[in-house]
């Protein structure tokens, strides 16, 4: 049987659009975009600039706001620790449900003196623009939330957060490693100064990613490496040219295809859901509003889910024990909503995933899921 894979929040397949596009830049255009001198560079630097242009067009910002990274683990120290390296201010906010590429930061930056506010969630692991309004003090500096998280796909209140922020004078970074390629990205209406993007969880290769920094917010960055002023000096280093290539048709398909293909996975999502709760002791650890349309996070009672995923290897899945950093702690997300993290998998659906894909998840999830059950009981 084909192998199903359902684990696009980890990574996405490149589209063989952006590969075609890309492998030019290996061999025939493979000029150093920072060549001034001949034709070489020249080609790579106007290769580079399409990228930024696609990139930008996709969440509504201008070229010269896009920063080219290594991805949004990057993109996301540079927002924290660049962002907060020469700031007078000392007190910083995010959530308990960030990603490791933004929590670890922080605490960083709690070693060096900062106070850090780690906001609580809800049961669907959203903070309110109250909460964060009572959490604001004289000195804070910065906001960090993930605009949408990679395990339980929660949406949170952005725009609103934004306004709060805005008002404040407090810079408001968003994580949005998750969100594109499958939702609409609008920096003006979401309210952010800084907003993380990485290429392999829209279709694109993986290494590239970008940090999004508001003109006019006039966030003073310090670089977090130093060399040959590449990217105004934010991010120094030979740029990929071909990873950039990739990224920008990646982003260009990602925000013609958000709404309809999101539309689609949203159904697809749904009817999973439907066949996953109708086996019995089941519970949804996603919220079923204001989530990602390819998100659904789910617990069965009475399982170890890394022992029921052996039985159904022909699936490409991930249980929140697996996490989505190196380690192998219990997901420090569901910990936080008071899910069981060792009883829960993770559906990711993807461009990829059809109807048929999902009544077979669900055929053989009403198999398994009673058999371990038993089994694990004898
Ligand atoms: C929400 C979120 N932020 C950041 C990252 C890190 O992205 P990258 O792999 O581009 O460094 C991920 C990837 O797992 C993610 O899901």
């Amino acid at each position: 049987m084909t192998p199903i894979y359902l684990d696009h929040h980890a990574t996405t397949p490149c589209e063989p659009q952006v590969v075609q596009a890309m492998l030019p830049y290996f061999t025939e255009v493979f000029g150093n975009a920072a060549s001034r001198g001949h034709s070489w560079g020249f080609e790579a630097q106007a290769a580079v600039d399409l990228g930024r242009e696609r990139v930008a067009a996709m969440i509504g910002a201008s070229p010269s706001e896009v920063i080219f990274t290594s991805g949004a683990t990057e993109a996301n120290n540079l927002a924290i620790l660049g962002a907060l390296a020469r700031q007078a201010k000392r007190h910083v906010i995010t959530t308990a449900i960030e990603h490791r590429s933004v929590l670890d930061p922080m605490r960083e930056l709690e070693r060096r003196g900062f106070s850090l506010t780690v906001l609580p969630v809800d049961r669907d692991g959203r903070v309110t623009p109250e909460q964060l309004k009572a959490a604001l003090r004289a000195d804070t500096a910065l906001v960090s939330v993930g605009l949408a998280n990679n395990e339980i796909g929660t949406l949170q209140p952005i725009a609103a957060i934004g306004e709060i922020c805005r008002e404040a004078g407090v810079w408001l970074h968003a994580d949005a490693a998750q969100a594109s390629g499958c939702i609409s990205l609008d920096v003006a209406a979401l309210n952010v100064d800084l907003l993380s993007l990485s290429a392999h969880k829209c279709y694109g290769p993986k290494g590239i990613g970008a940090l999004f920094v508001r003109r006019r917010a006039r966030v003073s960055i310090e670089p977090l490496q130093y060399g040959g002023g590449h990217e105004k000096g934010l991010r120094s280093g030979t740029l990929p040219v071909p990873l950039i290539v990739g990224f920008g048709v990646a982003a260009e398909h990602s925000a013609k295809e958000a709404d309809s293909g999101g539309a689609r996975l949203a159904r697809l999502r749904d009817a999973l859901w439907e066949g996953l709760a109708a086996i019995g002791g089941v519970h949804r650890n996603s919220p079923s509003i204001q989530v990602l349309p390819h998100n659904l996070n789910v617990a069965f009672d009475g399982i170890d889910a890394e022992l029921l995923l052996l039985e159904l290897r022909e699936f490409g899945l991930s249980t929140g024990s697996a996490c989505s950093s190196a380690n192998r702690e219990p997901s420090h997300v569901l910990t936080a909503i008071g899910a069981p993290p060792r009883q829960s998998v993770r559906f990711g659906l993807g461009r990829s995933t059809t109807e048929a894909d999902i009544r077979r998840v669900i055929q053989r999830f009403a198999e398994v899921v009673p058999f371990v059950r038993d089994r694990d009981h004898l």
